[in-house]
């Protein structure tokens, strides 16, 4: 057992290892996953052991093939309270994420050669998943306000996507929103031009000042709208537990596959453990516990960014989400800063990751979700002193 979380039985718990995680003393805000104090072990110890407590065989059974119906009402729940909006069990299909549920939609939806839209700048590991599927990638930039919806009419005018891909809500990497009169005009060019909208809304619920507007899953009337949710975000990453809300139609599409056929849910165990994790009322409070932590990290993330980075970057603070966004003057090359970053024992994500097209080199992505208060101030001190050298 050399390897991963075994810190439950010992005094002091060992870090989680995983794939990229930083050496010993560097702050490193590459590193877009929750810090070690917020994955709750304890919490979803109690909803496994009332899970247990109360479990008949026939729940370890294979799973139904849109996902266990108990678990999807205690979701559909939960979503109606946090989106204010109703949500029924029968527009929810139970994925393993928004990872495993974006690739599949691709397998069901689009074949080699199809084209699909992505945002300019977007989340650099859904790159790979087109990339994967053999797919034409065309960036649609985006501003303050999300996709800019009219560069959007335009590039339909030359080419037939089978989808847009987009992250309307606390944008990753640009934290941006995408705004409720745009989501509007976009759900209507989706009718009007036959499109899929993939709404990646990893985010949607981890609002820290205003709440953002309604999430596009909340729209499935008025567009063709296939809207990701996960717990990755809101509960933890090793869960593999999402879902997709959607319209009848498209839930058909949805199930008509041979690994849904011989496999049926996707994860079935894990949906009983966190539907008596609901059912407690574990995830509501876990939910409120995460939005004052990450708020007060955003604020300390966006003073010591204007006491060490003012006139060097630009920025705007994020309203949710995990990411802050940085512009530096056109001349930067962040990818090339990045490799000095080791010296100075920090660490982000540079831009031309993100872009589909090759640019933003003078961005780059800071992520507040994995340090705490004290390592993001020592952090930024070391970036600051890393971009005035
Ligand atoms: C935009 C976006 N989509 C998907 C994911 C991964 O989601 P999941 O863990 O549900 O597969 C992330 C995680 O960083 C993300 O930022």
């Amino acid at each position: 057992m050399g390897f991963g979380y075994h810190g439950e039985m010992s005094k002091k718990p060992r870090t989680a290892t995983f794939d990229g995680a930083p050496a010993t003393g560097i702050i490193n805000f590459g590193v877009g996953q929750p810090s070690e104090d917020l994955l709750p072990v304890g919490l979803l110890r109690r909803a496994s052991a009332d899970f247990m407590a109360h479990a008949q065989p026939l729940e370890l059974n294979y799973g139904e093939r849109q996902g266990d119906a108990g678990f999807r009402h205690v979701l559909a729940d939960f979503l109606t309270r946090s989106y204010h909006q109703d949500v029924t069990a029968d527009s929810l299909f139970v994925t393993g994420g928004n990872s495993q549920a974006l690739d599949f939609i691709c397998g069901q939806f689009a074949k080699p050669g199809d084209t699909v839209f992505i945002e300019e700048p977007s989340y650099f590991l859904a790159h790979q998943i087109f990339a994967d599927h053999g797919l034409h990638t065309v960036g649609i930039p985006m501003d303050e306000n999300g996709l800019i919806i009219e560069v959007l009419a335009e590039q339909l005018a030359l080419h037939r996507p089978v989808f847009l891909y987009t992250i309307p809500t606390y944008h990753n990497p640009g934290g941006q929103t995408l705004s409720a009169g745009r989501r509007e005009a976009l759900t209507a060019l989706s009718i009007e031009h036959d499109f899929l909208i993939v709404a990646d809304e990893v985010y949607q619920l981890l609002h820290y000042f205003d709440p953002p507007p309604a999430a596009l899953g909340t729209m499935t009337g008025k567009g063709n709208v296939l809207s990701m949710g996960s717990f990755s975000k809101i509960m933890a990453p090793g869960l593999r537990l999402g879902w997709i809300q959607t319209s009848n139609k498209l839930m058909k599409q949805l199930l008509e596959t041979g690994v849904i056929n011989s496999g049926g849910s996707l994860n079935h165990y894990t949906s009983h453990v966190m539907r008596h994790a609901i059912k407690l009322g574990l995830q509501d409070s876990w939910l409120q516990q995460l939005r004052e932590t990450y708020r007060r990290r955003v604020e300390v993330m966006d003073a010591a960014l204007r006491s060490k980075l003012s006139g060097v970057a630009r920025w705007r603070r994020p309203g949710g989400g995990y990411f802050f966004w940085l512009e530096m003057d056109g001349e930067t090359d962040t990818t090339a800063l990045r490799d000095r970053a080791r010296e100075f024992q920090t660490g982000f994500q540079p831009g031309a990751l993100f872009s589909c097209a090759g640019q933003l080199h003078n961005c780059l992505r800071l992520s507040f979700a994995h340090y705490g208060e004290d390592e993001i101030i020592k952090g930024i001190e070391r970036l600051g002193a890393l971009m005035r050298q």
